[in-house]
């Protein structure tokens, strides 16, 4: 008890100290979202004397889109969960000496390819055409002559490259084709409904960090980053006092930033639950999809149109994950994944059996959500669970369905492309993410969309600050999609966050 109370005082003196030492006033400011990015800010501003500092999350719990939950045991991750990258990768930086990651397997690894009619495709062909593939992702100089979408751009690079390889090989073609929809949810539909609707711009904007692209975190999941930006990690005795800033369960409704030119002074942000909070400075954290769906009526006064374009006119994805757990490990020990490729027949004969797989209503002119899960993926935090993604346009309608159709239909595909090699038993639970319908999220991540291009839509203008009536900086915004070349990312993200914390820190220096 005493010890305890005398570190609390320690704190406070220092923090008097510092606020003395370098400001002349004692500037308060809201940090509206407690994800990487809201929780990176609140920190750098910590650690340089800005103590009266009030953090706002909607959710019960911190970390956003960085969700690391107990499974039967292990955790797993519903958002992000894999380390992109070494180089000028601030999370790498930051963890890299602590002994938190692994590199022991990579989940994407293997591509042996299982055919909806029971058998693998031939994987030498495949692994030629997935490393075609590949390289076309990594050429960002030769995406920088494509024009229009991704889509357009990989189909024809894609069979140039092909016939270039093979010359006219009917088999290799047909593969290729069976590979081609593949392909597209893989590399893209990650991010967005459909490849045609992503620009080729958005390649070469994208900045990828050099290094290992798929680091797993040891013990907790990528919430542990939570902990090493608030310090509790590596040292517990020296995290920063942010716990009592944190207010969860806390969904702003309403930020009033400019009442009036006379007498501003300061925002104002209203709570659901009628609560009211003053600053003179608001860092605006919320995801893109809670900006397109709301920002009309969270702000007044309303935004400035620029600012408007470029919440309109970024691209959002749902990217979703089914983690289903087994009552056994049923897979052989080098298996990493399932990749699923549909024949065509097996497609046709699939859409006049999809309503056993939900309401007609959550299928698209009889195209079944099962088409939009692309595999099964073992991963490293827990040893009797496999990963499915569900992709493009059916990833916010599986989010309606019940866990049992969810189940069911998962286990059709696996007994279906792999029955024939495996014993496989029920699933006995599933945890899913659900992005798009919960509204603090609405969405996964940003990209750069043909509808960013034509609208001159870019993170640099999400990013900018209002600026009040004051002639202040008033509203500042962060947050992955606020970052022109790391976002979808939570070292991105995380960039972000420190990005705004300077420009405050500037202003009072
Ligand atoms: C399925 C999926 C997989 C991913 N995989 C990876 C990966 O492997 N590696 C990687 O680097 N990145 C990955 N990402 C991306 C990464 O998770 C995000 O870019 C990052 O976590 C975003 O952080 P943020 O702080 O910008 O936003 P958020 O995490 O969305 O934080 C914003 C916070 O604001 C809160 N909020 C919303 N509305 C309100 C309101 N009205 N009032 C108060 N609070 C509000 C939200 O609850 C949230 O906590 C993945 C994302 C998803 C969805
Ligand atoms: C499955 O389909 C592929 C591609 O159409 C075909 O080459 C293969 O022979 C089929 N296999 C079986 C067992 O029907
Ligand atoms: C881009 O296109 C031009 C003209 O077709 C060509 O000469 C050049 O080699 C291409 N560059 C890349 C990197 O593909
Ligand atoms: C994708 O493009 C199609 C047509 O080009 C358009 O109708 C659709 O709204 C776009 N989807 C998104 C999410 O932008
Ligand atoms: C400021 O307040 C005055 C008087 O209440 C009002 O006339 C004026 O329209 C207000 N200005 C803005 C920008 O809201
Ligand atoms: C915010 O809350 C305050 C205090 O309850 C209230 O006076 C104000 O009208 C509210 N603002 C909005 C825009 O609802
Ligand atoms: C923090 O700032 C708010 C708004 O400016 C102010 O009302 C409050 O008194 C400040 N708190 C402290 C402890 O200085």
């Amino acid at each position: 008890m005493f010890r305890f109370s005398a570190i609390l005082t320690q704190v406070r003196i220092s923090e008097k100290f510092i606020i003395v030492r370098n400001m002349a006033k004692n500037p308060s400011v809201i940090i509206v979202g407690a994800g990487v990015s809201g929780i990176a800010a609140a920190t750098k501003l910590l650690e340089n004397g800005f103590v009266n500092l009030t953090v706002l999350e909607a959710e019960n719990k911190i970390g956003g889109r960085v969700c690391s939950v107990e499974f039967g045991g292990s955790f797993v991750d519903l958002g992000g969960q894999w380390v992109h990258g070494e180089k000028g990768n601030l999370v790498y930086q930051k963890v890299k000496d602590l002994d938190l990651l692994s590199t022991s397997h990579n989940t994407f690894s293997d591509n042996t390819y299982y055919l909806s009619n029971g058998s693998i495709v031939d994987k030498d062909i495949t692994d030629r055409l997935f490393a075609i593939g590949m390289e076309i992702i990594d050429d960002k100089e030769g995406a920088k002559n494509g024009t229009g979408s991704v889509g357009d751009y990989f189909i024809k690079v894609f069979y140039e490259a092909v016939s270039k390889e093979f010359g006219h090989n009917e088999n290799v073609l047909k593969i290729a084709k069976l590979l081609e929809s593949w392909l597209e949810k893989f590399f893209f539909c990650l991010n967005s409904e459909s490849w045609f609707n992503i620009s080729t711009n958005g390649a070469h904007v994208f900045e990828s960090c050099e290094g290992d692209q798929q680091l797993n975190w040891r013990d907790k999941g990528y919430r542990t980053i939570l902990d090493v930006l608030m310090k509790k990690i590596p040292d517990a005795t020296k995290q920063l006092p942010l716990d009592d800033k944190i207010f969860l369960n806390k969904e702003v409704s309403k930020i009033t930033w400019d009442n009036n030119t006379t007498n501003f002074n300061g925002v104002t942000v209203n709570c659901s639950d009628g609560s009211t909070f003053n600053a003179d400075h608001v860092i605006v954290t919320t995801s893109l999809g809670v900006l397109k769906k709301f920002h009309e009526s969270l702000f007044i006064p309303e935004l400035p149109p620029y600012k408007i374009n470029s919440i309109e006119g970024i691209g959002l994805g749902t990217v979703n994950k089914i983690l289903l757990k087994f009552p056994t490990k049923w897979w052989s020990n080098d298996l990493k994944g399932i990749n699923l490729l549909w024949t065509e027949e097996d497609r046709v004969n699939l859409h006049k059996e999809s309503h056993l797989f939900g309401p007609s209503e959550n299928s698209d002119n009889g195209r079944c959500w099962l088409e939009d899960i692309f595999g099964f993926y073992v991963i490293d935090s827990h040893p009797r669970v496999l990963l499915a993604f569900v992709v493009g346009k059916s990833a916010p309608k599986v989010e309606l369905l019940s866990d049992e159709l969810v189940i069911g239909g998962c286990m059709y595909l696996l007994k279906k492309f792999s029955g024939w090699k495996y014993e496989i038993p029920e699933a006995d639970e599933v945890l899913r993410s659900k992005w798009s319908s919960n509204p603090h999220f609405c969405g996964s991540y940003a990209h750069v969309s043909i509808e960013s291009e034509n609208k001159k839509a870019s993170a640099e203008d999400l990013a900018k600050p209002l600026i009040s009536a004051n002639g202040k900086q008033t509203v500042l915004f962060a947050g992955e999609a606020t970052n022109p070349s790391k976002f979808s990312t939570v070292h991105g993200a995380i960039e972000t966050g420190y990005r705004e914390a300077e420009r405050l820190i500037k202003i009072y220096k």
